[in-house]
């Protein structure tokens, strides 16, 4: 069988125990030619987030350039999750200090300059606020063509999270969302409706525990952590929301996808931060958006646990 030629991709996000699986899943899978990493301001200050992705790049010998994300939203002021994912934004287990340091280029201009030097579009895996993308957007939109798409994890079309339409990503930022969702680039959105169900089950933290090794004793804490929460949410397991932003792109077959226009409610008064699907196509409007809705759950992780083997070889 011929090796299939790499995904060049950008991993932006706000780690965060999912943000921090989904790029430990990255590296991992061996898919992806990892060209930038940048940090954005989401589940933690962009200071803690920073030093998470340098923690996290430095645990599982990820050899990308990073880049510091925007310090705040477009427009409005931060807005962080400590209940979640703890004061540090990635509580839990110690991790290595970092070993690299950050570009001396900020998030925005990294990602132009990763676009400008590279021969081929560049997918975008954004999974926190799509502040760092929208900026990149509005600061170099001769860019465009060199993004091939944005695999997003945000939003939601049937429900949110962080009130009861709108979910947490797209509710830090939603004018840098209408950004990215009116950029006529092609929009892989990851939303609740699937994220909550790719549930990984305390069984399967067990089988990534048993592989052994550091970063996958560190993986199966992260999760521990992250479900720890959610169990007092009712959840059965823990719902890897930015995992299935990368998952998408390698493992397609496991999950359900609908195109369809979506558009960001910037104000209103119950529904701001909302992703507002046209799942009927009553707008008139063409698709903007490949949306993910649904997931075959053991499938999804099956895959994340068989790729975590890849850290038992990179440790030995
Ligand atoms: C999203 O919010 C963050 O807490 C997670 O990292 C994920 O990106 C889920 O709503
Ligand atoms: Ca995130």
């Amino acid at each position: 069988m011929s090796e299939q030629r790499k995904i060049p991709v950008i991993l932006d996000g706000d780690p965060g125990h999912d943000d921090a699986i989904a790029w430990t899943l990255a590296h991992a899978s061996g898919r992806f030619d990892i060209l930038a990493v940048t940090s954005c301001c989401g589940n933690q200050t962009i200071e803690k987030t920073t030093y998470n992705a340098r923690r996290v790049c430095t645990l599982i010998g990820l050899d990308a350039p990073i880049g510091r994300g925007c310090p705040h939203p477009l427009i409005t002021e931060p807005m962080n999750a400590p209940s979640v994912h703890g004061e540090s934004g990635l509580d839990g287990p110690v991790l290595p200090e970092p070993v690299m340091d950050v570009s001396a280029l900020g998030a925005v201009e990294l990602m132009a300059k990763t676009l400008r030097e590279s021969h081929e579009p560049v997918t975008i895996v954004a999974t926190g606020p799509e502040t760092n993308v929208a900026a990149l957007l509005l600061a170099h939109p001769e860019l465009k063509p060199k993004i091939k798409r944005i695999s997003v994890m945000g939003g939601g079309i049937g429900f949110g999270n962080w009130t009861p339409a709108a979910e947490f990503n797209i509710l830090v930022d939603p004018e840098a969302a209408k950004v990215v969702f009116t950029s006529g680039i092609p929009i892989l959105m990851a939303g609740l409706d699937v994220t909550e169900k790719a549930l990984i089950l305390p069984e399967d933290f067990a089988r990534i525990r048993a592989i052994g090794g550091k970063v996958c004793s560190i993986v199966a804490e992260w999760l521990e952590f992250f479900y720890i929460f959610h169990r007092n949410l009712g959840y059965a397991g823990a719902p890897m929301h930015d995992p299935c932003a990368v998952m998408a792109l390698i493992h397609p077959e496991v999950f359900q996808m609908r195109d369809m226009y979506v558009a960001i409610e910037t104000n209103g008064e119950y529904c701001k931060g909302t992703t507002v699907g046209d799942f009927f196509g009553t707008s008139g409007q063409e698709p903007n958006a490949t949306c993910i809705l649904g997931v075959d759950r053991q499938a999804f992780a099956d895959r994340l646990v068989e790729a975590m083997e890849f850290y038992k070889e990179a440790e030995a």
